[in-house]
């Protein structure tokens, strides 16, 4: 080569190199509380990173996308981006929140790919899971990937939602009928409550004032009607269409209808403290904070609830860690909305706690399998998803973890 292509060549690589790496995170240092919990947030956040370099290599058909690993396999099992399943959105997810707490433009990419490939679902109508599949992959792809032109389609996605809102009832409804014949009128689940992130942002991002108001109202009914006199959700309501009574107090994936499903309460607690995030109005913060005083109440010492609370006494029982990467995620934030410096501090360190243990030999697929969690239980009363893990897990976890990385930056 002579000196002058060498020299070229040289400033091509340096400037290759510096345009790769420009945007990478300094480094986090291990983040510790007055309580002495301390977590190597960098390290979880690595172990992450280094995940994904394993699983996104193998996951290249981007018409399915990963939704668990069964216990004591290591590979993700993958469904197809189908309308009617509602996980297509976690693992794009995943990818901007990687390309978030690392500044690593490949995840970025990733993200984009993988995200682009169902648009159409901004069209769904037939449930309500529309909000868990399009706010991870575009909602996140306009708020961290700066990628302005998926407004429109998150403003469609938020009307196509709002379109299943029965005002005789106050809530949207979450399932049809068809798909769960045991219901024959209005189904609400607790779940539901994620969705209407959904229109909070459309309604601040040029969508009518009216999405914002059917946010409100199912928020409102669901915590007049979804939850007994102890603070505990039931996961599936069947309210009467035309009245809006409730007809029955239900579970599809709970141990039994009147047990305590602990994703449900998690959705609750995660639901309750984004609605107060959105309006700022107090209800929704102290309804939040007796629900998450409930939970909390609930927990075993290694702060991961049986997927079920009324079968924790039986050592035997599952664990469900995606509920755990739920609860934290939302802790973090109720932590810097409560006015009470012990309760800020009660929030953020069982936030920790919760973060170093799903970090845990016990609980980290790293070295085992290509997730970042195991041990999550989708539905055992429906016999599978047990002790396995799931994408969505995946997906709060990360999200956690960004949280606190950004709190850190800002402290
Ligand atoms: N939203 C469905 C579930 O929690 O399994």
């Amino acid at each position: 080569m002579g000196s002058i292509t060498k020299s070229l060549f040289l400033i091509g690589v340096l400037a290759f190199t510096v345009g790769c790496k420009n945007s990478k995170k300094e480094p986090i240092s291990k983040v510790e509380t007055e309580n002495n919990i301390t977590i190597d947030l960098q390290k979880q956040i690595d172990d992450c990173e280094a995940q994904l370099e394993i699983s996104v290599p193998k996951l290249t058909d981007l018409t399915k996308h990963p939704r668990l690993i069964e216990t004591n396999e290591t590979e993700w099992k993958q469904v197809p981006n189908h309308k009617l399943i509602w996980t297509s959105g976690f693992y794009p997810g995943i990818l901007w929140y990687a390309y978030h707490a690392t500044g690593n433009e490949r995840w970025k990419e990733e993200a984009i790919k993988r995200t682009e490939v169902f648009e159409d679902f901004k069209n769904i109508t037939e449930h309500h899971d529309i909000g868990f599949m399009m706010f991870p992959a575009y909602g996140l792809g306009y708020e961290i990937g700066g990628k302005k032109e998926y407004k429109d389609i998150l403003l469609t996605s938020a009307n196509s939602l709002a379109s299943r809102f029965n005002p005789n009832v106050g809530t949207i409804r979450s399932w049809s009928n068809k798909m769960h014949p045991r219901w024959q009128q209005h189904i609400t689940i607790i779940d539901n409550m994620l969705n209407l992130e959904l229109l909070f942002w459309a309604a601040k991002h040029g969508g009518d004032q009216k999405l914002y108001d059917i946010a409100v109202t199912h928020a409102e009914t669901t915590m007049e009607k979804h939850f007994r006199p102890d603070l505990t959700s039931w996961h599936v309501l069947e309210y009467d269409s035309i009245n809006g009574n409730v007809l029955n107090h239900h579970t599809k994936q709970g141990y039994a209808d009147d047990s305590r499903w602990s994703r449900g309460q998690a959705w609750g607690v995660y639901g309750y403290t984004m609605v107060y995030k959105e309006t700022k109005d107090k209800k929704f913060l102290d309804f939040a904070q007796k629900i998450t005083d409930k939970y909390l109440s609930l927990l075993p010492e290694d702060m991961v609830p049986c997927w079920d609370f009324d079968v924790a006494h039986d050592p035997n029982e599952e664990k469900d860690a995606s509920a755990a990467a739920v609860v934290a995620s939302a802790l973090l934030d109720l932590s810097t909305f409560v006015e009470k410096k012990e309760d800020q501090e009660r929030y953020y360190n069982a936030a920790l706690k919760m973060l170093k243990s799903l970090g845990s030999d016990k609980y980290s697929a790293v070295g085992k399998a290509d997730a970042f969690l195991l041990h999550s239980t989708g539905a055992k009363s429906l016999g599978h998803e047990i002790d396995v893990a799931l994408i969505y897990a995946d997906y709060y976890y990360i999200e956690a973890l960004d949280r606190l990385r950004k709190m850190q930056e800002k402290k």
